[in-house]
């Protein structure tokens, strides 16, 4: 990524910092609605996790989460509230265009409204064999209210399906703008 990307994401992180926004820390409901499947066994990994709210929460039910992100204001933000709560985020400055994705390494994977397809591979490659990958970003809906967007950042009609297709699928749902998709690597 360059350095004005990732400056620009400090930047709206600095925010939090300053005192200017308050931060929710907010867990999504795709993992809140599908909770019986999040056992805590084993290793979690929250990719561009932000503020981390979904890390959080999957280090409270038990997993060792790692949350990787480039934004370095928004990982110190979400360490002080793992501190806060009492829960342990291994937290990783990375930039995700060039790290190296560790094999076989995770039992639940997440992204949130963050999509780059040249990572799927690696994703699959960091899960292990029945692990479940967690993963909701916007779809082409999107684009008719927000004709402007970057259809670079949408996900076509099933292409998580598609593209992950060694899991069994769980959940696949694209009603409205956004995409929930849960899969379960075989
Ligand atoms: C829209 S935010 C989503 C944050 C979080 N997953 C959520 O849903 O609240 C996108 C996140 O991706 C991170 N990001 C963008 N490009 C990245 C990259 N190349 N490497 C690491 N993190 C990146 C940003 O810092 C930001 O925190």
């Amino acid at each position: 990524m360059s350095v004005a990307d990732r400056e620009r994401w400090d930047e709206r992180y600095a925010r939090y910092l300053s005192g200017e926004k308050e931060p929710a820390f907010k867990t999504d409901e795709l993992l809140l609605n599908h909770g019986a499947l999040f056992q805590g066994d084993g290793d979690a990994l929250d990719v561009a996790t932000g503020l981390g709210g979904n890390a959080l929460w999957l280090s409270e039910q038990g997993y060792r989460t790692t949350a990787v992100d480039c934004s370095a204001n928004g990982l110190s933000l979400l360490s002080a509230e793992a501190a806060r709560r009492n829960v342990a985020v291994d937290t990783q400055i990375v930039d995700l265009d060039d790290w190296q994705w560790p094999g076989q390494a995770f039992d639940v994977l997440c992204v949130f409204r963050f999509l780059n397809r040249n990572l799927f591979d690696a994703m699959n490659d960091s899960l292990r064999p029945g692990g479940l990958l967690v993963y909701q970003t916007f779809n082409t809906n999107f684009l008719i209210d927000k004709p402007g967007f970057n259809a670079e950042y949408v996900l076509a009609d099933n292409e998580l399906n598609e593209s992950f297709a060694n899991f069994e699928v769980v959940v696949n749902d694209q009603t409205g703008s956004t995409t929930r998709y849960i899969g379960r690597k075989t």
